[in-house]
């Protein structure tokens, strides 16, 4: 198993180090424009294998025929928010950046899984399905995961339960419009909305769509990275082993939910083929409102990225 990971930055460095941890990958090889970064960050991590006891070797480079039959390539590469900044504010910069890293990898890894993570995410991996080729179940978002773990951590704070028995589920972009839905969250089976009132559950839900911002305004310097990072490799286990994990991931829809040629974030089957099945929950007015309210944002921002990306070639 060969998994690449673009961008050395504080995303990628997170991946590849807990890849590599689990001894996911036999080689991990992790890109960056800046080759040094590249070379230093996986050298450094290659030496902390032996007290992890993991056999993963981590290799850096600039260089995209060393990537050559990749399982798997994550794309963190581009820029990140600072505060003030929202995640569609990334999208030109990020659009040449993600088109540019996607076309280099497919080269030479044409049958990888692309899980992409740049911002703004729904749109790059649009972008990314796009400039590759690829078919639609090998290009993922990671998005939801991160999305629904932050709002199960508030849901753990709140109720002072344990963390492994909170599942939820959530819809739409990764941005201000995401849907989560309390209808679709329990802790050990128990419907959320028994167990946490109304107002206190809206204020965490309004906290898990905030809860970007949130790391940007204590950091000041960049975005989360841990919770990122590990969510992305959560996606990226669930292909390795096969897990058929039921996940919310962002996808291109093509009629599911009545929506059409936009990625955005429902709960989808990942497996070793990728997405081996989107699922279409049964959704009341209000969700299926707040759903196509996300995708219609979406979809805008797709329209422009494409149009910045034809002007550019
Ligand atoms: P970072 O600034 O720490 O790292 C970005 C890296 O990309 C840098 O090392 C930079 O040199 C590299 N890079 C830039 N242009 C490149 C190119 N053309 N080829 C290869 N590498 C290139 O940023 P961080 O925190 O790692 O975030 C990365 C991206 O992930 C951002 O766009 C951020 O908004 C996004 N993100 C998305 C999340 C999600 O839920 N989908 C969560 C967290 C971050
Ligand atoms: C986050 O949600 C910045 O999208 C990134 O933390």
């Amino acid at each position: 198993m060969k998994v690449t990971v673009i961008g050395a930055g504080n995303v990628g460095a997170t991946s590849a180090q807990m890849l590599a941890n689990k001894e996911l990958a036999n080689e991990v090889y992790l890109v960056d424009i800046l080759d040094g970064i590249a070379k230093g960050k996986a050298l450094d991590m290659y030496e902390s294998m032996p007290i992890l006891q993991s056999d993963s070797r981590i290799y850096g480079t600039s260089d995209y025929s060393e990537t050559a039959n990749s399982d798997i390539v994550i794309i963190t590469a581009g820029l990140a928010r600072k505060p003030g900044m929202t995640r569609d504010d990334l999208l030109v910069k990020n659009a040449a950046i993600v088109s540019s890293c996607a076309t280099q990898a497919v080269k030479y890894s044409p049958n990888a899984y692309f899980i992409v993570v740049s911002n703004p995410l729904d749109v790059m991996t649009y972008v990314t399905l796009k400039v590759t080729g690829l078919p639609k179940h090998k290009v993922i978002g990671m998005a939801g995961i991160l999305d629904t773990a932050r709002y199960r951590s508030f849901i753990s704070m709140e109720t002072g339960y344990s963390m492994k028995d909170i599942q939820a589920q959530l819809l739409g972009g990764h941005g201000d419009t995401m849907v989560p839905l309390p209808r679709f969250t329990t802790v050990a089976g128990i419907p959320v909305t028994d167990l946490i009132s109304k107002e206190r559950l809206d204020s965490i839900v309004e906290r898990a769509k905030n809860g970007g911002i949130e790391i940007v305004n204590y950091l000041q310097t960049g975005s989360a990275y841990y919770a990122p990072g590990t969510a992305a490799v959560e996606m990226a286990e669930a292909i390795i082993k096969d897990q058929k994990r039921v996940l919310p991931c962002t996808v291109l829809l093509e009629g599911e939910y009545g929506i059409s040629d936009v990625c955005v974030g429902v709960p989808i089957k990942l497996g070793k083929n990728g997405i081996e099945q989107i699922i279409e929950l049964k959704l009341n007015a209000e969700e299926k409102s707040m759903f196509d309210n996300s995708a219609e944002h979406v979809k805008k921002t797709i329209q422009q990225a494409m149009e910045l990306i034809a002007k550019q070639q």
